[in-house]
């Protein structure tokens, strides 16, 4: 039986939505964050640790896996839920916006994008068809279109051109995707700040029609508050029966402002990565462990939180094992990373449902200006 790709909308609190993505491989509870997964690997953590944060989806990149090992290679390993057993929804992204961060002698044309590979400086295309054929091999449940975007900040005129180009990219997509039940294509809205272009991105797409809609070209180097200026009627262009996504986003305060705004998912390296630099989010604050303050301290990172490293571990042995580069550091640090971003997630959730949403952010935002960290 293949159940259908189908969003439930179960509550609303103010523009914060509720409401769960049913999809063949389970649900995804929704607000939604999805854990970075860029070379087949939650780096630092085994899936099934990943699962026990509460993570109901991943995220993996075209970009990196046609690179590396290849999708011709995932597909015939049996595709990349089996390659790197997680059986979960996974969403991928298309490839344009890493090729625009990562990759060398990029050439952008109508037809798509030329580039030299990051790791071995070999030749490569990418286009809204080929794109579409690589998240297929690969198995993603969630395809995105092939899209590019801007830095910002950058003038009117190129961010309309790139964001008409991406356009005519999102109906050759839709066009390639085809018709493939239990699996779903999310259009990318783009636009900079600009609202008139946000809102004929909108148009485009919502006569194109896909099964959702991310907000794209956001957390490019515009800062928080020109970001949440731009959240404040980005989303509200979408429609209102899909799942919205923010892609890309975010510092633990940049979710909580985003859901508060209308946003259904969000993805972002920034608790993984952090784990294995040594920053930590907690709910008073950001912690680093590098800090000599903590090397005689015998109390948990964080009272509160449920995961390994602050069950099992004091400051002092994170601190400890930080310093001497051990690879435990990076594992306890990322999965503690993980399991908070899926508590703020789960609390988000809870507000929703029982009409606590203000309440929430306030408290959210009191705790972390109490600084006893
Ligand atoms: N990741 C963060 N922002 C973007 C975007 O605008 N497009 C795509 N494809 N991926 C992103
Ligand atoms: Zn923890």
């Amino acid at each position: 039986m293949t159940r259908r790709f189908e969003f439930e909308k179960l509550g609303q609190d103010g523009k914060a939505r509720l409401g769960v993505i049913h999809t063949p491989r389970g649900d995804i509870r929704t607000p939604a964050f999805m854990p970075v997964g860029t070379a087949a690997t939650v780096k630092a953590m085994m899936p099934e640790s990943v699962a026990a944060t509460g993570a109901d989806i991943l995220l993996g990149n075209t970009y990196h896996l046609m690179l590396r090992p290849t999708a011709e290679r995932i597909d015939r390993l049996g595709g990349l839920h089996k390659f790197m057993n997680w059986q979960k929804p996974i969403l991928t992204d298309s490839g344009g916006f890493q090729v625009m961060s990562l990759a060398q002698l990029r050439k952008l044309t109508e037809e798509g994008v030329t580039f030299k590979s990051h790791i071995d400086g070999s030749r490569h295309t990418l286009t809204p068809e080929r794109s579409m054929e690589i998240q297929r091999l690969l198995g993603s449940d969630i395809v995105m279109c092939f899209d590019e975007c801007p830095a910002l900040p950058a003038d009117r005129d190129r961010i309309a051109d790139s964001m008409r180009l991406s356009m005519r990219w999102a109906q050759r997509s839709r066009d390639a995707f085809g018709d493939r039940p239990g699996h779903a294509l999310f259009g990318i809205q783009q636009g900079g700040l600009e609202r008139d272009f946000r809102e004929e991105s909108a148009e485009a797409l919502k006569g194109i029609g896909f099964d959702g809609y991310a907000v794209g070209g956001l957390a490019v180097g515009e800062g928080q508050e020109a970001m949440f200026d731009c959240l404040d009627y980005a989303p509200d262009m979408l429609p209102e029966d899909k799942p919205r996504y923010l892609m890309g986003v975010g510092k633990p305060d940049d979710i909580v402002g985003a859901v508060a705004r209308g946003i259904d998912m969000m993805d972002c390296v920034l608790p993984t990565r952090s784990g294995r630099t040594g920053q930590v989010f907690t709910r008073n604050g950001v912690v680093n462990i590098k800090n000599a303050r903590h090397a005689d301290d015998p109390r948990p990172l964080d009272e509160n939180c449920s995961c390994p490293a602050c069950r099992n571990y004091s400051r002092a042995y994170l601190h400890h094992v930080f310093r001497a580069q051990e690879m435990i550091s990076g594992m306890l640090l990322t999965w503690h990373n993980l399991q908070y971003y899926q508590d703020l997630m789960q609390g988000m959730r809870d507000a929703i449902a029982a009409g606590t949403f203000d309440d929430f952010q306030r408290d959210f935002h009191a705790q972390r200006a109490q600084g006893d960290i």
